[in-house]
């Protein structure tokens, strides 16, 4: 008679099976469904010469891997798709939305119309989201969202409308915010002012309205601030620099901001502020020494220009005071 196997061994066999098991279905069976979704994304676009490669006929396992502009994991999932400049006309694919290890996702600089398919936000992986400059439209209506990994968005240059979605406003791990050039409208999230590693965000150009969130510098080590040309109301945020940055820039003319620019900003190397509707006096150290370009024209700033300002800001090679209530000479 055999001995009896102890109740450990009994667990090392079946964890080893499970195992065996897991591994086995890892490798075999997913890559086939992304080998579809690829070419119902194709087809989406209406076969595109640029995509010949990607063909079913040249799909042995994981060959999809290898198609030109496709990037997969050592598990022969897709992660990233760099489909940037190559003409691609359509909508943006639902199929994208199937590919559940996508990290990078460029789709920039085509021509593709339509509105952002509600999968992509739920591509829990994704990192780095490019649909800049193309002509996609709708608004940012999100009503499901788990893509939390998120650390890029490019939206800039499209057709995009509807507000900015709060949710963007909880990615921990959100680097750059590029919504220029759209037609945004409402108010900025006030807990974009909050993200912890947000370091660009770039407004401009859309219909915005209210304030820069207050917070806006406080959390993050944010180098760069754009939101011109919209209809931004309130005062500027006054924790710019308070995380120690330097040459950081700011611009956001075309606006109606008022109230005084605050005293802190002691870090910005680039600060563009004209045509608003702020008052006060220039504040004496404003960008600490290291300015490279200051336009603050068609303002109602009143009192004398600070002389170090000019004198002290050594690399100053763009200077616009123009149609404030200022005193004191440039020369
Ligand atoms: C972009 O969309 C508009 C309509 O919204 C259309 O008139 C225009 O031709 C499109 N441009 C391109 C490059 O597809
Ligand atoms: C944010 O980044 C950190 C460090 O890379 C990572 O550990 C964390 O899981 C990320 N958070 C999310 C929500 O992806
Ligand atoms: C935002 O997008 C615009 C237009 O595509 C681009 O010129 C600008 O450099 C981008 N900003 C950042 C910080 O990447
Ligand atoms: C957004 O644009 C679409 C057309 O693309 C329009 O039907 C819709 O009313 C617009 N929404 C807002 C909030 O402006
Ligand atoms: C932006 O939205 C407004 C109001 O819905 C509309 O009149 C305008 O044509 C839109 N602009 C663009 C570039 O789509």
């Amino acid at each position: 008679m055999a001995p009896p196997r102890s109740p450990s061994a009994n667990c090392l066999v079946i964890v080893l099976v499970t195992c065996l098991l897991h591994h086995h279905a890892a490798a075999e069976s997913p890559p086939v469904d992304e080998v579809e979704l690829l070419l119902q994304i194709k087809r989406a676009w209406g076969d595109p010469p640029v995509l010949a490669a990607w063909s079913a006929a040249a799909s042995a396992a994981g060959a999809h891997c290898r198609w030109r502009y496709v990037g997969c994991d050592l598990a022969g999932r897709v992660t990233h798709l760099d489909l940037y400049s190559i003409d691609l006309t359509g909508p943006v694919p639902d199929a994208i939305g199937g590919l559940s290890s996508l990290v990078h996702l460029d789709l920039s600089l085509n021509l593709l119309h339509g509105s952002i398919p509600p999968g992509i936000w739920n591509l829990k992986k994704l990192q780095v989201l490019f649909v800049n400059t193309n002509n996609l439209t709708g608004d940012m209506k999100i009503d499901g969202f788990t893509a939390m990994s998120l650390t890029i968005i490019d939206f800039s240059e499209n057709k995009l409308n509807g507000t900015i979605p709060e949710v963007f406003g909880h990615l921990e791990n959100l680097t750059r915010l590029n919504l220029t050039e759209n037609n945004f409208s409402g108010e900025i999230p006030t807990s974009i002012g909050r993200l912890p590693s947000l370091e660009e965000l770039s407004l401009s150009g859309n219909r915005l309205t209210g304030m820069l969130p207050p917070e806006l510098g406080k959390h993050s080590i944010l180098g760069y601030v754009e939101a011109s040309d919209n209809d931004l109301t309130g005062a500027i945020p006054e924790g710019l620099c308070a995380r120690g940055q330097f040459w950081a820039t700011l611009r956001a003319s075309n606006n109606h901001l008022n109230g005084p620019i605050p005293v802190g900003l002691t870090c910005l190397g680039h600060l563009d502020l004209h045509s608003n509707q702020l008052s006060g006096e220039i504040p004496v150290n404003l960008g600490g020494g290291g300015l490279l370009y200051l336009d603050l024209h068609d303002n109602q700033l009143s009192g004398e220009i600070p002389a170090n300002l000019i004198y002290g800001s050594l690399l100053l090679w763009k200077l616009n005071l123009a149609n404030n209530k200022l005193s004191g000479r440039i020369c």
